[in-house]
């Protein structure tokens, strides 16, 4: 079955790894959903389609969710609570059930020991607001998946393991090539882990910060 995926936030870094592999092994079609969208330029412009507009605005995003199925939400921001709030009441309004929302490490405190510890005073502040929109995310009645990544990478690999939400986070870093794989398992089997949120990190990466600090 053919389906339709809207990515929001579609030039960032995660979401274009995601954009090529979904177009590579599957046979979705995107609308691809960014502020100023001459920034991307399609490379299959029967499967994907450009759209302009921020993700705080709750018209822009209704009109663009018309025909999709899937909604993969690769935000950031200081008002990202805003733009959790903005999808999903976009998502009701048009019908449209299945969300993929990143989020990070350390939104329920989740990661142990030291690493724990350095993790929380780095992202201060940004995890409460990470926080504060994955609890909209949750909350929404949707058929959600949050993606709480460890710290980010541009490694050329795809090596990961995932936790659950009532698990102590594992590992320190994870490629974000690693992601996007995850984010695209999702896409080609979108009953797999709804109502989760799902931490993901590279297997023997465990230590009190990342490896290059
Ligand atoms: N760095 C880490 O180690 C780490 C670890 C865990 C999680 N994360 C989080 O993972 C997420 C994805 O990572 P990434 O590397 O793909 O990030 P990224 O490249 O910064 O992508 C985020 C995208 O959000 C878009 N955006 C922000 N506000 C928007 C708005 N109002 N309307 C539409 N688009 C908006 C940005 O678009 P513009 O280009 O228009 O600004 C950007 O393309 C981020 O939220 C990041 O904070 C990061």
């Amino acid at each position: 079955m053919m389906r339709h995926v809207l990515v929001l936030g579609a030039n960032g870094q995660i979401a274009r790894l995601a954009e090529k592999q979904m177009l590579a092994d599957s046979d979705v079609h995107l609308t691809l959903f960014l502020r100023r969208s001459s920034r991307l330029k399609p490379e299959d412009l029967s499967r994907e389609k450009v759209v302009d507009g921020d993700a705080a605005d709750r018209n822009a995003l209704t009109e663009a969710m018309n025909g999709t199925d899937i909604v993969y939400a690769n935000l950031a921001g200081q008002n990202i609570e805003d733009q959790a709030k903005a999808v999903v009441a976009s998502m009701k309004k048009a019908g449209v059930n299945r969300l993929i929302w990143i989020s990070t490490l350390g939104i329920y405190d989740e990661v142990p020991g030291n690493f724990g510890k350095w993790n929380n005073q780095q992202l201060d502040g940004y995890l409460d607001r990470y926080g504060a929109a994955a609890k909209v995310v949750e909350n929404a009645g949707l058929d959600e998946t949050i993606i709480r990544p460890a710290w980010l990478t541009n490694k050329d690999e795809i090596d990961y393991e995932t936790t659950q939400k009532n698990e102590t986070f594992k590992g320190t870093e994870v490629s974000r090539k690693s992601v996007a794989a995850y984010v695209t398992s999702l896409v080609k089997d979108p009953a797999k882990d709804v109502h989760k949120s799902v931490g993901i990190n590279k297997p023997n990466t465990d230590g009190d910060k990342p490896a290059w600090y």
